[in-house]
């Protein structure tokens, strides 16, 4: 799925209340780019923190635990910009954060390598998210503020690559056969997910 930010030349998304610190249409998409991307790595820590809940003593632990100390981290540099740039933060980041630990939980539930197939999804769509946004952002004439939050987004862009990684190989570690299928449906249930979260997030 292709996901388009507002240029300048475009009309500009309705806005909400919170917006009003936005004052021009780069502004605007910046914002959206800012506050979808502060709900993302929300979703993110909780996904990781669900899922620590369930498998704190399995073997997958200390990855897990790696894992959602980076994500904590990219939380904290968005909630940064969120304040810097007068940012609306995603009104709807109670279900951001309901519906990742829910995630969370409910895939570690069903094991370690369900864990790891709803890793591998969801950073393969943040990964995609965070190239298109740096593309967009390259159109964009530079100023201090945006080639700041260009580097975040390359910096984290290269952190969820590696995440997607590292759970791919723990994954092919812990093969089984006759769960392919499931994992496949699974897989794309989650990547589908995501996408509209991505979606809703950068209005709401
Ligand atoms: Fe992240
Ligand atoms: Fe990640």
């Amino acid at each position: 799925m292709s996901i388009e930010y507002p240029m300048p030349n475009r009309p500009r998304p309705a806005t909400l209340p919170g917006d009003r610190a936005l004052t021009s249409n780069v502004g605007t998409s910046i914002g959206a780019m800012i506050r979808v991307d502060q709900a993302g790595e929300l979703g993110a820590r909780e996904i990781y923190s669900g899922q620590m809940v369930v498998l704190k003593d399995q073997p997958s632990a200390p990855l897990l635990a790696e894992m959602a100390a980076q994500e904590a981290a990219h939380l904290a540099k968005f909630d940064a910009l969120v304040v810097e740039r007068g940012v609306r933060p995603s009104i709807l980041s109670p279900l951001w954060r309901a519906a990742g630990f829910g995630i969370g939980v409910g895939s570690a539930l069903l094991g370690e390598r369900a864990a790891m197939a709803v890793t591998v999804a969801v950073e393969e769509v943040i990964e995609q998210h965070y190239q298109e946004q740096l593309d967009a952002l390259d159109e964009i004439e530079a100023d201090e503020g945006i080639a700041e939050l260009r580097a975040c987004v390359a910096e984290f862009r290269a952190d969820e690559l590696a995440h997607r990684d590292l759970a791919q190989k723990e994954m092919a570690l812990k093969k089984g056969a006759k769960e392919a299928p499931a994992y496949q449906i699974l897989s794309c249930g989650i990547k589908a997910g995501t996408k509209l979260a991505i979606g809703l997030a950068k209005r709401f």
